[in-house]
Formats: C-alpha cells, structure tokens, sequence
C-alpha cells in the first residue's frame, strides 16, 4: 500500500531513496528545481545527466542518475509539459508521475518525493497540477511505500491538501456500495 505525504519544505533536502527533478528536455540543469537539486546534488549529477542522457529525455518520460551530495541516492528527472510553450497535453503530465514511480520501481526505492511538476516555470495551472499529481500517485500501481509531494510554499501546500481531500474523499466514496 502506498502512503501519500503532503510536505511543504525544499525537494533538496527530502531524506528519502529518490527525489523526482522537474527537468527540462535538454537535461543539463535549469532554474527552479532542476537548479536546486543540481546545486546542492554538485557536478556529480550533471556528469550522470551527460552521460546517461547523451540526447536528453523526451517530455512524459523519466529517468534516474546518481543524486550526488544529496541525502537521496538516486534523482529521477522527468520533463513536464510546457504549458507557457502550449503543451496542454494532460497525459504528458500525468505520464511524468506514472514513469517516475515504474523508474523507482525498477530501483527499488522504497521512498520517493516529488515536487509539482510543470507548476512553475512551466505555468502549467496550479489547482490542475495538483489534481494531475494526486489522482496518478494515489491511481498508480507501484511498490514504493512512501510518496512524498512537497511544496516549495505555503499557497500550493493548501492546494495539494484541498486537492488530496477531494480525490480521497472521492475515491472512498467509489467503494462505498
Ligand atoms: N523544492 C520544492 N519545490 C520547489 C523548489 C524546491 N527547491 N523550487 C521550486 N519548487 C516548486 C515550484 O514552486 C513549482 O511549484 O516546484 C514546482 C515546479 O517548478 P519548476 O522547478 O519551475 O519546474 P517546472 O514548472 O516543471 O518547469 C521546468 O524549469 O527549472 C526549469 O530546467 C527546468 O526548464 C525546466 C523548467
């Protein structure tokens, strides 16, 4: 059974077996958390990312590299669509959280934290982003125990715990005969 964790703090400093990056195609670093976590990861990470990434990562997809001087061994990068660039496609969104837990998976990680994807520099809409995340993480079928979705503030911590009420709520309901 997997336990869904709503936290809001830093993907940086997350104590768990892999932290999800919001990438971008290219896959050599970025702004947002895709600088975070190659900053506090150290050269190490973008040295996997060149190496393992050599053509980059297609957006939906997801794949892993060493998490370097992160408290996580692993970071699994996944590309967002770029709704400011007009990707609308909400099944690209949804594939990065149902990718990045089969790459956990293949792993064996036992934790994983994501932060919202494609809800920031991406500008995918942030009430929407948060339903896509929830629905597919509580929907997905993996053996990680522990998912964390965590909030780099305040504003998007409420969305994500309105979001969670609504869906579990939902879903509870569903099974009720
Ligand atoms: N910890 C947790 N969440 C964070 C952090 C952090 N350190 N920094 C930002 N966030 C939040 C943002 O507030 C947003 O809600 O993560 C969410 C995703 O924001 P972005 O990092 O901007 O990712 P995205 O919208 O998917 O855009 C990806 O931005 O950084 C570049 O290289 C990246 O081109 C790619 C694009």
């Amino acid at each position: 059974m997997t336990e869904l964790i709503l936290i809001r703090g830093d993907i940086t400093a997350q104590r768990v077996d892999a932290v999800v990056n919001a990438a971008n195609n290219r896959m050599r670093g970025g702004g947002g958390v895709d600088g975070a976590l190659h900053r506090a990861g150290g050269p190490a990470v973008l040295a996997d990312c060149i190496q393992r990434f050599p053509d980059g990562l297609a957006t939906g997809d997801a794949g892993w590299t060493t998490a370097g001087k992160l408290p996580a061994r692993w970071i699994i990068h996944t590309v967002g669509p770029n709704y400011a660039a007009g990707q609308r496609d909400r099944e690209l969104l949804t594939s990065c959280y149902r990718r990045s837990l089969e790459v956990a998976d293949e792993l064996g990680a036992d934790s994983v934290a994501f932060p919202l994807i494609s809800a920031g520099i991406y500008a995918w809409p942030k009430e929407d982003a948060a339903a896509a995340a929830i629905e597919t993480i509580l929907e997905a079928d993996t053996r990680v125990g522990e998912v964390r979705l965590v909030a780099y503030d305040a504003a998007t911590y409420e969305l994500l715990a309105t979001a969670r009420d609504r869906l579990e709520g939902e879903a509870r309901g569903s099974h009720v005969k």
